[in-house]
C-alpha cells in the first residue's frame, strides 16, 4: 500500500510530484505529503491527513518553494492513526534529510527505544519514522545518502520501499526495497521513482524495476543500482506499454465507471493473438515451463480476493479441459498450513498489482518447495511476475478504480486460455472444443459490450435499494465464483452487509437469513446448459420466494422459466457454460458502483482499503 514518488530534473518537481500521487492515490488515500529540496540547498515539506486534495489546496494556498528533487507520498495507514503527524515525510537530521516509507518495519519497537536512548525525539506514531531517524544519523557519518541508506537497510527487519533526500545533496533521490515495490523510470536529463509505472508513465515509457534487497540512486542523467552490501547489481529495464491517457479518467464520472466499460476491450486485448485457426491456443511465454506440461501433477491456485474468485472459475475450467486437477487457495491461508506442494505442482498465482505481498509470500514458498511458478499479471514488471517461473499478463490496462473489474474478467479469461493450452498439450481437448471455444472467445466483447449497455437499468434498481441493509448472492457451479464476487463489490464499495453463497448449500442454513423484503440475486444457468443445474437453481428461487424474497435473477434471455419467480430478470445473451459468468459478473459489478452512487459514497477510494496490499 502507499504511494510513492520521487523526481529529479528540471521540471516543477511540485507538479511533477503531485500529479504522480494523484495517479498512485488509489494506493492509499488516508494522508499525503511532499518534500523538496529548493534551488538554495533547504528542505521543504508539507503534510496532511486527508486525501490528497487536502494537501494540494493547502499548497494552492501556500505553494512550497520549488525545486529540481523531490519526494512524495500517499499514505495507508498501519502504524498510527491518519494525522498530520503520522502522515509522510519524516524528517531526520534535524530537518534537512526527508523520508518516505511503505510497508511495516517490524522491529521498529526495538529500534526506537535505541533511538530514545540516543536522545532523539519523535514527533509519530509510525514505525517509519525510525527509518527517518537512523539515516538523519547515519547521514551525518557518511555524508552521503546512499551510503548511509546501506547501513540502515542492514539494520530493518520487515517489508519496505524507502525514498530519502537530503538537503545538503540536491540533484539525488535514494530508494531501496524489500518485499515492497520500486521502479524507476528513465527520462532524458530527468529520472523518477515510483511504487509503480503510473507515476511517472505521463514522462516516460522507459523503465526499470529495483530487485528485492537492492538500492538505486537517481540523479538528473544517472541511475546507479547497489544491492545491501553496495556491490553494484542491475535492475530489470522494460518498456511500458500503458500510455498515460489509459490511466486517465477520460471524462468518466469515476475510475470504476470508465474500467467497467472497458470490460469488453480487456478481454479483446487478453485474448488478442492468443487463439489461432482451429482454437489452437499459443502462449510461448509459456512453453519453457510448461510444454512438457503432462509433468504437472496437480495445479493449485494462490490469489486473495477478487483474483481467488477469477482463479476458481479458472480451476473449474483447466480441470475440465485438461484433467489436470486444479484447486484455489487464498495466498493468505496457503502457506501457513503446510500444504503438499511438490516439483510436480504448478503454482499459478493471479494478481492484478502483482504486489499483493501475501501471494508473493506464496509463491515464494512454493518455489521453495520446489514447485513451477507461473503468475497471471496485469502489471509490468511486478515483482510476481519477475519471481515467477513464467508470466501470462492479461492485458486489461491500469486498473486505477480500488475495486476490481475488468481485471477479473481478463484474468479469468487467461486462466482459460492456461486451461486450454495445457488440455490441447496433453489432447485432453477435442477439435470440436477447441474450435467452439475460439468461437466463444470472439463471440465475447460483443456480448459484454450488451451487458455493460444494462447499466441504466441497474441504476434505477440500486436507487430504489439505497437504504438496503443486506443482499444475498446466489450461484452454483460457475455461477458461485459469481455470486461471491457480487458480494464483495458491496461490501467494499457499498459498505452493506453481503454475501455470496453455492445455491445448493442454502438448505444447509444460509435460507434462515431469509425473511420478507431480502434482496437476493441469483445467477441461474442457461437452461440450454448439459447440466441439469438450471431446473435445480430455479427451484431453489422458489424456495426463497416462497419466504418472501425479493429475487432478482441474472438469467438467460429466453429463460421462461425463470420469469415467473423473480421480481426482476436482467437478461445475458446465450453463451456456453465457461462464458456464462463472465457475462452474469458485468450487472454485478455495475450494481456495486450504482448502490455506492446512490448512498452517496466515494467509488473509486472506498474506506479503509487501498488498491496493492502490500503489507501482510
Ligand atoms: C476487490 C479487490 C481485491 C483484490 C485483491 C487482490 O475488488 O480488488 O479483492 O482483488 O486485493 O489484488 P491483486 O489482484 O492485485 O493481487
Amino acid at each position: 500500500m502507499c504511494g510513492i514518488v520521487g523526481y529529479v530534473g528540471q521540471r516543477s518537481t511540485a507538479q511533477v510530484v503531485l500529479g504522480g500521487l494523484a495517479r498512485l492515490e488509489y494506493r492509499g488515500y488516508d494522508s499525503a505529503g511532499i518534500a523538496i529540496i529548493t534551488p538554495g540547498n533547504a528542505l521543504v515539506s508539507h503534510k496532511r491527513a486527508g486525501k490528497l486534495s487536502v494537501l494540494r489546496d493547502d499548497l494552492a494556498t501556500n505553494p512550497l518553494l520549488d525545486g529540481t528533487t523531490g519526494i512524495g507520498h500517499t499514505r495507508w495507514a498501519t502504524h498510527g492513526p491518519p494525522t498530520d503527524n503520522n502522515a509522510h515525510p519524516h524528517l531526520g537530521d534535524e530537518g534537512k534529510l526527508a523520508l518516505i516509507h511503505n510497508g511495516i518495519i517490524e522491529n521498529y519497537e526495538l529500534l526506537k527505544r535505541e533511538l530514545v536512548e540516543q536522545g532523539e525525539t519523535f514527533h509519530s506514531d509510525t514505525d517509519s519514522e525510525v527509518v527517518a531517524l537512523m539515516l538523519g544519523r547515519e547521514y551525518r557519518d557518511t555524508h552521503d545518502v546512499s551510503t548511509a541508506m546501506q547501513r540502515v537497510v542492514a539494520r530493518l527487519e520487515g517489508a519496505f520501499t524507502l525514498l530519502a533526500v537530503h538537503a545538503n545533496q540536491p540533484g539525488v533521490v535514494v530508494g531501496a526495497r524489500r518485499n515492497s515495490p520500486l521502479v524507476v523510470g528513465l527520462g532524458e536529463g530527468e529520472n523518477f521513482l515510483g511504487s509503480d509505472v503510473a507515476a511517472f508513465v505521463a514522462y516516460t515509457d522507459k523503465a526499470m524495476a529495483v530487485g528485492q534487497d537492492q538500492i538505486v540512486t537517481i540523479t538528473p542523467d544517472s541511475v546507479t543500482v547497489v544491492d545491501f552490501e553496495g556491490k553494484p547489481a542491475n535492475a530489470t529495464p522494460f518498456t511500458v506499454d500503458w500510455d498515460a491517457s489509459a490511466a486517465d479518467k477520460g471524462g468518466w464520472s469515476s475510475f470504476m465507471a470508465k474500467e467497467i466499460s472497458e470490460e469488453p476491450e480487456a478481454v479483446a486485448n487478453t485474448l488478442r493473438g492468443r487463439v489461432g485457426a482451429g482454437g489452437i491456443v499459443t502462449l510461448p511465454e509459456l512453453d519453457a515451463v510448461l510444454g512438457d506440461s503432462v509433468s504437472i501433477s496437480r495445479i493449485i491456485f494462490i490469489a486473495c480476493g477478487t483474483a481467488a474468485y477469477a482463479s476458481m472459475l479458472g480451476a473449474y475450467a483447466i480441470e475440465k479441459w485438461s484433467g489436470i486437477p486444479a484447486t484455489v487457495e487464498l495466498s493468505h491461508e496457503f502457506r501457513y498450513r503446510d500444504p503438499v506442494v511438490d516439483a510436480s505442482t504448478l503454482i499459478v498465482s493471479v494478481s492484478q498489482s502483482g504486489e499483493t505481498m501475501d501471494t508473493l509470500m506464496a509463491v515464494r514458498y512454493a518455489k521453495e518447495k520446489g514447485a513451477t511458478t507461473l503468475s497471471i499479471c496485469n502489471t509490468q514488471g511486478a515483482t510476481i511476475a519477475r519471481e515467477s517461473d513464467a508470466v501470462l499478463y492479461t492485458y486489461a490496462g491500469p486498473e486505477v478504480a480500488v475495486a476490481s473489474t475488468k481485471a477479473f474478467l481478463s484474468q479469468v479469461v487467461a486462466t482459460y486460455l492456461l486451461g486450454l493450452y495445457l488440455g490441447q498439450h496433453n489432447d485432453r481437448v477435442s477439435a470440436e472444443l477447441s474450435a467452439q471455444l475460439a468461437q466463444d472467445f470472439e463471440d465475447l466483447p460483443d456480448q459484454l459490450e450488451e451487458m455493460v449497455q444494462t447499466g441504466a437499468r441497474i441504476k434505477e434498481l440500486a436507487g430504489w435499494m439505497a437504504d438496503t441493509r443486506s443482499v444475498l448472492f446466489l450461484g452454483r457451479h460457475v455461477g458461485y465464483p459469481v455470486a461471491l464476487e457480487g458480494a464483495l463489490k458491496l461490501k467494499e464499495l457499498a459498505y452493506i452487509h453481503a454475501e455470496g453463497f453455492a445455491a445448493g448449500e442454502l438448505k444447509h442454513g444460509p435460507i434462515a437469513l431469509i425473511e420478507p423484503g431480502q434482496i437476493v440475486f441469483v445467477v441461474v444457468p442457461s437452461p440450454r446448459d448439459p447440466s441439469s443445474l438450471h431446473a435445480k437453481v430455479v427451484s431453489n428461487i422458489q424456495e426463497i420466494r416462497a419466504r418472501g424474497a425479493r429475487v432478482i435473477a441474472i438469467a438467460e434471455k429466453a429463460d421462461a422459466a425463470v420469469l415467473p419467480h423473480a421480481d426482476e430478470v436482467i437478461a445475458v445473451p446465450f453463451a456456453s457454460t465457461f462464458m456464462e459468468p463472465l457475462l452474469a459478473v458485468v450487472p454485478l459489478h455495475i450494481f456495486g458502483m450504482e448502490l455506492a452512487a446512490a448512498k452517496g459514497l466515494d467509488i473509486d477510494q472506498p474506506r479503509n482499503l487501498a488498491k496493492s496490499v502490500t503489507v501482510e
